[in-house]
């Protein structure tokens, strides 16, 4: 076991796993909620932008420069000896799915604010800033696609993806700009690969895995492939008492099937293949109509491109069969990709040397779950730190972790940025 990183450092590690979790809870009501009662925060709304003012404060007292790019995204930087030098991001998203926990996101963010302050007290710089950033749109919970953030710190953001409309019909840009932002200057939020050093993002498992296996730490190889389709099914709107049921052009059954055909072909599926339908509109939507259109969502992973792939052509397909047999129009429209992601293997090397320090066994694991990280890897090195949850329960108000858990998470950062020193140093 190493020396204690912690020690000479002003900070009781366990009052700080508290306090991480206790902000995470904090910023669990209105007016960071769009909902009284549930924690509902998707990106651009005055939830939002209010748990952006409270984290500026945190990262301040903390002794970070605070800011905010062109995309919304908020960044505190704590200066490396030399000012200017290459950063070392640590980050997660500040944004939630309707209705979600309060830790899925802001946690990774809280422990980074707190790592910050624990060096900031002990008047330690590094070869290397640390920044940490709070990307508002990981989840996509406004608009169709996601992590719009990361992108626009990577320079991969399709400049369409501002004209992406929410379902009151305001785009991207317009909401960007009213929030403060800047959709003109996206370009200005790319950050240059020779600025940054690595990307370290923990977050909950929102898993089972370590909790099973009484662990509480893990450290990720990889997060799953992806892709967001939207399906219409277009048949003929009519009415329900009069039309008899031979005589209906009916999608809302065909729907009904399609949802079937894709269960079917992933439970048949290898490599974590997963497909989710979470989004179902019937239109017009009225008990006494029968449908002129149904639209819903496809949200289909795998450990691979090419297993998910092969499961989208399917279920496409299938899709098209049940349509043609039925008499009615599909359309699928994708929505998002992203490819698998592969997490750095010399920083998860240094992240388990950081869990050995603690005593704690270096469980590997991937993610089933999307990550900003899988975007940063476009622009550098990423390591991603998995904290046990309960239940392995998220995208739920009911998502829980324990303070133990939390402070040892911060303390397995601290091991990982003293490793990385030594490495810069060397
Ligand atoms: C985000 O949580 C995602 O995995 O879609
Ligand atoms: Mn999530
Ligand atoms: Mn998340």
């Amino acid at each position: 076991m190493e020396a204690d990183v912690t020690e000479g450092l002003d900070i009781d590690v366990l009052a700080w796993g508290a306090r991480a979790k206790a902000r995470c809870d904090a910023l669990g009501l209105p007016p960071y909620s769009e909902v009284e009662g549930q924690l509902t925060r998707r990106f651009l709304t005055p939830a939002h932008a209010a748990a952006l003012t409270t984290l500026s404060e945190w990262m301040a007292a903390a002794g970070m420069s605070v800011r905010r790019d062109a995309a919304a995204n908020l960044i505190g930087r704590y200066e490396g000896e030399t000012p200017g030098a290459k950063a070392l991001i640590i980050g997660s998203h500040i944004d939630s799915v309707r209705n979600g926990g309060r830790y899925d996101g802001p946690l990774g963010i809280m422990l980074g604010v707190d790592v910050v302050e624990a060096l900031h007290r002990a008047g330690r710089r590094l070869p290397f800033a640390i920044e940490v950033v709070a990307f508002g749109d990981e989840e996509g919970s406004r608009f169709p696609a996601s992590m719009s953030c990361s992108r626009a710190i990577v320079g991969s953001l399709d400049p369409s993806a501002l004209a992406m409309k929410d379902a009151d019909g305001v785009s991207v840009a317009q909401a960007l700009a009213a929030f403060g932002g800047d959709p003109d200057a996206i370009a200005a939020a790319a950050r240059r690969p020779e600025d940054v050093l690595a990307f370290l993002e923990a977050h909950i498992e929102q898993g089972p895995v370590l909790e099973a296996e009484g662990l509480a730490l893990g450290v990720v190889t990889a997060i799953a492939a992806q892709k967001r389709l939207m399906v219409r099914i277009e048949g003929v709107a009519g009415h329900a008492g009069t039309t008899p049921m031979a005589l209906r052009n009916d999608p809302a059954p065909a729907a009904a099937e399609a949802m079937l055909a894709l269960e079917r072909i992933c439970r048949a599926g290898a490599d974590g293949l997963v497909g989710t339908v979470g989004r179902m509109t019937a239109l017009p939507g009225a008990f006494n109509v029968i449908p002129g259109a149904v639209e819903f969502s496809m949200d289909i992973r795998a450990e691979t491109s090419a297993t998910r792939d092969a499961a989208v052509e399917a279920v496409t397909a299938e899709i098209q069969a049940i349509a043609d047999r039925r008499g009615l129009r599909a359309e699928i429209t994708l929505m998002q990709v992203l490819a698998e992601s592969p997490c750095d293997p010399s920083l998860m090397g240094l992240l388990e040397e950081s869990l050995s320090d603690l005593s704690l066994p270096a469980r590997r694991l991937p993610s089933g779950a999307g990550h900003d990280a899988m975007v940063m890897a476009d622009l550098c090195p990423v390591a991603m730190l998995f904290i046990r949850c309960e239940g392995g329960i998220s995208h739920n108000p009911a998502e829980a972790v324990s303070e133990a858990d939390c402070a040892l998470a911060a303390q397995a950062m601290l091991h990982f940025i003293d490793k990385l020193e030594r490495r810069e140093r060397a």
